[in-house]
């Protein structure tokens, strides 16, 4: 198993270059499912949990092929194959992703009930009650969630739960719709990018949405879609990784390829604690200020803070000069971290869905373990801002979602190697 030994202190300086948005690419390559002829991607990330849906998407009869050019292309050689199974399914929950155009165009989909996750209780109710509202006949048989429908029809849908809408759901709910008869209203859908980015998708198909980016999806059903060339956009998530790496390690990064109208939730963030973040040109520059701040901050569906950043902001505001207090509002549990940070000398008591950041002077080194994908890049964070050497393991985590994470810091000056046990 693969860890990174870090050693602490380096301040980072340089430029980074932003991959594509993972979260925005998992449901656009499951879209392709939906889609007649070649669909070319471009700035689909190198990840594990890319690998999982090619590896699916195989037994799913779509062929997947990466080019030199790093572009993906797509194209569906058998539509026979109905069954996403547990085994690939546990190992990624996106892999639900399938659900929806499975039923669209192949009528019946057979989808592996997603078990439990270390980031906590993830239900699927919410993309099932849209499947069933959409007209499909939805059963649980030993673990299996097995779906069937003839036809589907368009139909009003309110897709709230109680923490908010749901991504991948709104995403499900938008690939079945995309192909029923008749306009599909969904209220409460998810307003992330990466379903905006998937309804761009979707239309260079040929679908016809709008609203995409509000609460309020119209989705008139079309009868075919068509394979196009679509490049994803870029990850928000790393990109706020890496203003966070600038922040946290006295530096300054500037990130190429980095959305600044994606993050503004963050950006207000970083700018409370004295974070300096710019737009140059295309680029956007961050770097630390002469003292970080302490901040109150809970996690929201978007525009809000994104939960996925909860963790590296925990372990930036373990060195702020104050009190920090971090709620989680998506899910409540997501707080694997808060042990292994303590570990490293932060200050951090957990109540319930919040956490107290006591600011530290100093992080030390320390043997921890990464639990999730965005704990792990936590873990990062401090391991580079901490006196002394730091030891992540199972970094396997952090491979489903940020591309040669140690690379592109070793390039802008941190001390850190991957190696083997
Ligand atoms: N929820 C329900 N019922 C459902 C679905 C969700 O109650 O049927 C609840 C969840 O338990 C949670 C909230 O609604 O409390 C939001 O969950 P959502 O469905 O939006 O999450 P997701 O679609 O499973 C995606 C991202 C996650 C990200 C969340 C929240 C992908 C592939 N995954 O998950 O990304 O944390 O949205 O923004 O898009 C990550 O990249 O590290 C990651 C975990």
């Amino acid at each position: 198993m693969d860890y990174f030994l870090i050693d602490g202190g380096a301040k980072l300086a340089g430029s980074v270059t932003i991959g594509g948005a993972k979260n925005a690419a998992l449901p656009i390559m499951a879209a392709s499912i939906l889609t007649e002829g070649e669909t070319v991607l471009h700035g689909v990330p190198e990840l594990a949990d890319v690998n999982h849906l090619m590896q699916l998407l195989g037994q799913l009869g779509v062929s997947c092929r990466r080019e030199a050019d790093d572009s993906l292309h797509l194209r569906v050689e058998d539509d026979s194959q109905c069954h996403a199974e547990y085994d690939l399914v546990r190992k990624m929950r996106a892999s639900v992703c399938v659900m929806g155009p499975l039923l669209a165009r192949r009528r019946q989909a057979q989808v592996s009930m997603p078990g439990g996750c270390t980031i906590g209780y993830r239900p699927i109710d919410l993309h099932l009650k849209g499947m069933s509202s959409l007209g499909a006949e939805v059963q649980l048989i030993g673990g299996d969630v097995h779906l069937r429908a003839d036809t589907l029809r368009g139909a009003e849908i309110f897709l709230g739960g109680p923490f908010g809408s749901t991504v991948t759901g709104t995403a499900n709910v938008m690939m079945a719709a995309a192909l029923a008869k008749g306009t599909t209203v969904v209220e409460s859908a998810a307003c992330e990018p990466e379903i905006a980015d998937l309804a761009e998708f979707l239309n260079a198909c040929g679908a016809r949405i709008r609203g995409h980016g509000s609460p309020k999806l119209v989705i008139e059903g079309v009868e075919r879609l068509k394979g196009c060339r679509y490049t994803i956009i870029p990850d928000r998530i790393e990109a706020g990784t890496f203003m966070m790496a600038a922040a946290i390690t006295d530096g300054e990064l500037r990130l190429v390829n980095g959305r600044m109208d994606h993050l503004l939730a963050v950006v207000e963030v970083l700018r409370h604690c004295g974070v300096s973040v710019e737009r140059d040109g295309d680029t956007v520059v961050a770097a630390a200020g002469r003292k970080l701040m302490p901040a109150t901050v809970a996690t929201q569906p978007y525009p809000g803070y994104p939960t996925d950043l909860q963790a590296q902001l925990m372990a930036l505001l373990s060195r702020a000069a104050g009190n920090s207090v971090i709620t989680e509002k998506i899910f409540p549990d997501r707080f694997l971290h808060v042990a292994e940070l303590n570990r490293m000398g932060a200050r951090l008591r957990k109540e319930g869905a919040t956490v107290i950041v006591e600011g530290v002077a100093q992080l030390i080194g320390a043997p921890v373990m990464a639990s999730d994908l965005r704990a792990s890049a936590a873990m990062v964070l401090a391991g580079l801002a901490a006196k002394g050497q730091t030891r992540v393991s199972r970094v396997y985590h952090i491979d489903r979602g940020y591309e040669q994470i140690e690379a592109k810091l070793a390039a802008v000056g941190a001390a850190i190697r991957r190696l083997s046990e």
